[in-house]
């Protein structure tokens, strides 16, 4: 029987409010695999939700992280706050030898996830960031039928996310000089990577912001992408257009494969070939079931991992690669260039390695 592992949760307003309400009571209650300790946010009243959902006693509640570590011992934390605090809150993690779930982007730069990165190593620590969306039901199903081979091979694939939110503001705490629509298609880059089976080799971006969007930075984008194993994926992607295509939980792709045509489309998987039998003209794929997906499943697979199983799939070292392509698709945008994605994350991942000593 594997020891009970204590965790304190950080943030439990904003998306941690759905943390508390949605994924704490699971393991917390449910598999009963994981003591919740503490809780943290500035916001007093945030408190209120890691108390009603998952039962945990007030004093156990704090505004203070450091406190919170130094009064309640714990094996790991969760971090669900602004991205341009995770590197403040993994430092202080670090600092009292905890392992770190944390929310996705690692950091709100580049630069702020290489250091991340070194940090976590030199400090030997298990890192995990909840890259949900493509641990949903619906890409896992298409990505584990292409890992099948069972169409053959992969030939190309097409991504799509475009939303009307001309009604938003971009955040300009969060990502004060980043294209709005790429910051948000962190989701789907980490999808395309993972349905290529491959992490990025080249990228090479087209990004604007038509004169009718509200937003400071780009709020539009066509990506084209080359793996390292050779699979070409294009993502169409808008915050800006008249109409919601394909919004959050809702996105479009298509694999391309050599013997019949794969596409998810509104979490419905189609199957269509001309090829003949045994390839069908048109068929429906019904999406895998299992106990859990997206948060749920990310936290069960990172306590396991804490426990001595394998590695999740969703490891920093893994993120860090989706971060890469993230951030050079970013920078493409912007200068017109193709950028070599291993070269831009070895060149940072260097300078952050003598940044730090
Ligand atoms: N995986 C997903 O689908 C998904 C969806 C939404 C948000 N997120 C991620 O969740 C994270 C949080 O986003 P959000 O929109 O909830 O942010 P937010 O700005 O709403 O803040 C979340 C909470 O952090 C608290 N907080 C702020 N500073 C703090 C500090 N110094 N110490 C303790 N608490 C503090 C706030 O009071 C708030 O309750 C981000 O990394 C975001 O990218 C992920």
């Amino acid at each position: 029987m594997n020891k009970k592992l204590r965790f304190i949760q950080v943030g439990t307003g904003g998306f941690g409010a759905r943390w508390c309400e949605g994924i704490l009571p699971y393991i917390v209650n449910e598999l009963n695999i994981a003591e919740l300790v503490g809780a943290v946010d500035v916001n007093p009243v945030a408190h209120q939700n890691a108390i009603k959902y998952t039962g945990l006693d007030a004093f156990r509640c704090y505004t203070d992280l450091r406190t919170a570590l130094e009064e309640q011992p714990c094996d790991f934390v969760v971090i669900v706050l602004p991205a341009h605090l995770h590197e403040y809150a993994v430092d202080l993690a670090l600092e009292y030898n905890c392992h770190i779930l944390m929310e996705k982007p690692i950091s709100d730069t580049i630069e702020g996830s290489c250091r991340i990165y070194h940090k976590v190593k030199r400090a030997n620590r298990n890192m995990a960031i909840t890259i949900s969306h493509r641990f949903d039901q619906d890409k896992q199903t298409l990505q584990r039928l292409l890992q099948s081979r069972q169409y053959g091979k992969l030939h190309y694939l097409i991504g799509r996310f475009t939303t009307n939110n001309r009604a938003a503001v971009s955040n300009p705490r969060e990502y004060a000089h980043h294209h709005f629509l790429i910051s948000s298609a962190v989701h789907q880059l980490d999808i395309l990577r993972a349905l290529a089976g491959s992490n990025a080799k080249t990228v090479y971006t087209q990004s604007w912001n038509p004169d009718w969007a509200p937003f400071k930075e780009h709020s539009t984008a066509l990506i084209s992408i080359e793996m390292e194993n050779g699979v070409r994926a294009l993502y169409e992607g808008s915050k800006s257009n008249a109409v919601q295509l394909n919004g959050w939980l809702q996105d479009y792709y298509r694999a391309e494969c050599e013997l019949a045509s794969l596409e998810l489309d509104h979490r419905q998987l189609t199957v269509r070939s001309d090829l003949g039998f045994p390839y069908p003209n048109r068929a429906e794929v019904p999406l895998l079931e299992q106990r859990s997906w997206t948060h749920r499943w990310l936290m069960e697979m990172f306590i396991a991992w804490l426990q001595g199983g394998e590695a999740p799939p969703n490891s920093l070292d893994d993120n860090l690669q989706g971060t890469a392509l993230q951030f050079a698709a970013i920078e493409s945008g912007l200068t017109g260039e193709v950028i070599d994605v291993q070269t831009y994350l070895q060149n940072r991942l260097e300078v952050a390695d003598k940044e730090l000593g």
